[in-house]
């Protein structure tokens, strides 16, 4: 939980999300098969381009509302768990010897720009943009946690990852609760910014998972 954010939700969503249970038997240390390898190759591959953009919305947003004394602290606190978020999917790209996006400096600008953007129409629409990036950004990590959890048979990296995929699907629905919280919902023009903000993730996914 974030420290300066009390979240107070007048509508939660209903969420029927995927949970992940600690295995009861001792995990084995076994190596990761072909299969499973080739699975994991996209998937953290997209998760650190994710990330990477994540962290870029956050530093436009508060290139803008840095000063605002109120957003500031909560911005602050959102882009550490981004920082955090990036620097793990940095080190399973190593540790799994992933070909990261080639499209990283896209990630970086299209991030940034989207942040700053909707930090310049106002704070309503910076808070739009993180209610439409983490709505689509904590489904999709909702989607893998789904895909591992069903994983027969998982070694120790599986189940780490499941941890870490569990535990930040539940961080990007805490961003989007906040954002929700601090008037999302009155952005100028909210349902269509939403859409095109959260097509364009979707679309950023998918290309990202792939080139
Ligand atoms: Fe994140
Ligand atoms: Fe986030």
């Amino acid at each position: 939980m974030l420290r300066h954010v009390r979240i107070v939700l007048h509508r939660p969503m209903q969420r029927h999300l995927a949970t992940y249970h600690s295995p009861s038997s001792p995990v084995s240390d076994r190596a990761l098969t072909n299969r499973e390898r080739a699975f994991l190759q996209p998937m953290i591959r997209v998760d650190q381009a994710g990330e990477v953009g994540a962290y870029y919305i956050y530093k436009g947003q508060i290139a803008v509302l840095g000063q605002d004394k109120k957003l500031r602290p909560i911005l602050q606190e959102m882009w550490d768990q981004e920082k955090v978020h990036l620097a793990r999917f940095d080190q399973l790209v190593g540790q799994h010897r992933v070909r990261p996006s080639l499209l990283r400096p896209v990630w970086e600008v299209a991030g940034y720009a989207v942040g700053y953007l909707t930090a310049s129409i106002g704070k309503e629409a910076a808070m739009a943009c993180t209610e439409a990036v983490e709505t689509v950004i904590g489904n999709h990590y909702d989607d893998q946690l789904r895909e591992l959890v069903a994983m027969e048979n998982p070694n120790k990296e599986l189940v780490e990852l499941s941890k870490t995929v569990a535990q930040f699907r539940d961080e990007e629905l805490e961003h989007h609760d906040i954002a929700v919280a601090h008037d999302a919902q009155q952005a100028p023009l909210h349902g269509v910014l939403k859409a095109v903000i959260m097509q364009g993730c979707k679309t950023a996914i998918w290309v990202a998972s792939r080139v």
